[in-house]
C-alpha cells in the first residue's frame, strides 16, 4: 500500500467521496467504463431510484444501548461477517494495479466472500490464495466457448473456490454508449500500443498512469492465459470470441452441475420463472441481477426483480442481490424485502480506483457500518427480525 493510496484512503466517508476520488484519478475512458450503463442507462437510474423510495417503518424503544448489532451471518454453511459480498467486476486491474488481489485481501479482511470475475487481470490461483479467511468464488464466463469453461471449472476447483457463479445475462457485452466514443481505447484494449490512442485521456492523470507503468502495463485477460481448444492453444482474442459465439445457456447449468462439487449459483436473473429454472436445475442460489444496468437496458430494477424472485422462490433458494447498493442502508432494504445477502459492484471499484486495497477497505467499512446503525435505527436486533415489516409496502 503506498502513500498516496492511504492519504486517499482517509479521504473516503461515503461511497460517494470514493466516486469523486475514483473520477479524479482514471483517465475518462476506464471512469466511465466503471460509471456507465448501457442505451440510455435507465435500469442503471432505476436501480438507485428505487432504493431512494424506499421508506423505512422504524420500531422504537427496542434499541439496547449502543452495542454493535449481530449482523454476522452464514450463507451455504460459510460463516460471514455480514450479508454484504464483494461482487465480481471485471478489469479491475485497468483502474488500480492492486485489482482483483487488492479486492480479495480486503474481502478477507472484512471477513466476507470475495465474487473473482472471469474477466480479471490476475488469475484464479494468485486470487484465491492471495488472502487467508474470507472464501473465494469464481464468477463463470465461458471464455474460450465451453471447452475453456470447462478448463477455468477445474483451476477454479483445483484453487479451492467455494462457489462458482454462473453469469447468464452476458450473451453479449450490453451497448454501453458511454464507452463507444473511446473506440479502442477501452479498458480491455489497454496495453503498449492502444496507450498512444489513450494518450490524450491519461493527460492529466500521472497517478493512474505511474501505477499502471509500475504495473508494467500488465492488463491482459490473465485467466484466458493457457485455455485451449482442441488440445491447442488459443489466443485472448479467440477466448473472447468463442465468449461470445457460445454463450452458457440451461443445458450448460445442468451440465456443469454436474461438474461442479462446491456451491453453484446462477447471477443475472430478473424474473421469477428464471430463478424456479436456477433452482429446479440444481443451482444453490441466485443473484438477482440487471448488472446494474449495464446489459439489456429497461429492465425491471433490482427491487423489482427481487419481489418477483422472492414471490416465485423466496424460502426455497438462496437469494441474493445487487445493482445500486451504495449504502448500509441500501442492503438493510434488501434484507427487508427478502434478501439472504447483497452484492458490491461499482461501489467497491470506486474504492479500489480511489485508493486500491485500502480504498475497498474503506468502502466495506462504510456500508457495515451504516447497515449496523439503520438496523440501530429501525429498532431490529438481528437480521432475521429485518423481516418484519420494516419497510412500507
Ligand atoms: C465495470 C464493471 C464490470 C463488471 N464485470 C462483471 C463481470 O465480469 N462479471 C459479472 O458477472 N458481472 C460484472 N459486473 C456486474 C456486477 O457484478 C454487478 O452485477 C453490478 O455492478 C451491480 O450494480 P452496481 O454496480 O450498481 O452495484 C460488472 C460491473 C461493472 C460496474
Amino acid at each position: 500500500m503506498n502513500k498516496a493510496d492511504l492519504r486517499n484512503a482517509m479521504k473516503i466517508q461515503t461511497v460517494n467521496d470514493a466516486v469523486r476520488l475514483a473520477q479524479h484519478r482514471l483517465p475518462r475512458p476506464v471512469f466511465d467504463y466503471i460509471d456507465g450503463g448501457a442505451g440510455a442507462e435507465v435500469s442503471m437510474k432505476d436501480n438507485r431510484a428505487a432504493f431512494e423510495a424506499v421508506r423505512f417503518l422504524p420500531r422504537f424503544g427496542t434499541t439496547v444501548g449502543i452495542e454493535r448489532r449481530e449482523i454476522s451471518t452464514q450463507l451455504f454453511g460459510e460463516d460471514l461477517s455480514m450479508p454484504v459480498l464483494v461482487g465480481p467486476v471485471g478489469f479491475t486491474r485497468s483502474m488500480h494495479p492492486d485489482g482483483d488481489l487488492g479486492g480479495r485481501r480486503a474481502a478477507a479482511k472484512a471477513g466476507t466472500v470475495f465474487c473473482h470475475s472471469s474477466m480479471s487481470g490476475h488469475p484464479i490461483d494468485e486470487v484465491a490464495h492471495g488472502a487467508e479467511g474470507g472464501p473465494y468464488w469464481f464468477q463463470l464466463y465461458f471464455l474460450g466457448g465451453r471447452q475453456g469453461a470447462e478448463q477455468l471449472v477445474d483451476r477454479a476447483q483445483r484453487a479451492g473456490a467455494t462457489a462458482l457463479v454462473v453469469t447468464l445475462d452476458t450473451p453479449v457485452p450490453g451497448n454501453r454508449e458511454r464507452d463507444l466514443q473511446y473506440s479502442s481505447a477501452l479498458p480491455i484494449r489497454i496495453n503498449r500500443h492502444t496507450m498512444t490512442k489513450m494518450a490524450p485521456y491519461v493527460v492529466g492523470h500521472p497517478r493512474w498512469l505511474f501505477n499502471t507503468f509500475r504495473d508494467h502495463f500488465t492488463l491482459n485477460l490473465a485467466n484466458a492465459v493457457g485455455l485451449t481448444r482442441d488440445g491447442k492453444p488459443i489466443s485472448e482474442d479467440e477466448s473472447l470470441l468463442h465468449w461470445i459465439v457460445e454463450p452458457p445457456t440451461w443445458d450448460d447449468v445442468k451440465w456443469i452441475r454436474e461438474q461442479w462439487r462446491g456451491t453453484l449459483i446462477v447471477k443475472g436473473l430478473v424474473t421469477g420463472e428464471d430463478a424456479r429454472r436456477a433452482r429446479e436445475l440444481g443451482a444453490d442460489g441466485v443473484i438477482v441481477s440487471n448488472h446494474g444496468g449495464r446489459q439489456l437496458d429497461q429492465v425491471p430494477h433490482s427491487l423489482a426483480a427481487l419481489a418477483d424472485v422472492v414471490d416465485a422462490v423466496g424460502g426455497t433458494t438462496t437469494i441474493m442481490v445487487d445493482g445500486g447498493i451504495r449504502r448500509g442502508a441500501d442492503a438493510a432494504a434488501a434484507l427487508c424485502l427478502g434478501a439472504d445477502a447483497v452484492l458490491l459492484g461499482r461501489s467497491w471499484v470506486y474504492g479500489l480506483s480511489a485508493a486500491g486495497e485500502a480504498g475497498v477497505t474503506r468502502v466495506l467499512d462504510i456500508v457495515k457500518t451504516d447497515l449496523i446503525r439503520t438496523m440501530q435505527l429501525l429498532g431490529a436486533r438481528t437480521l432475521g427480525e429485518l423481516r418484519d415489516g420494516f419497510v412500507q409496502s
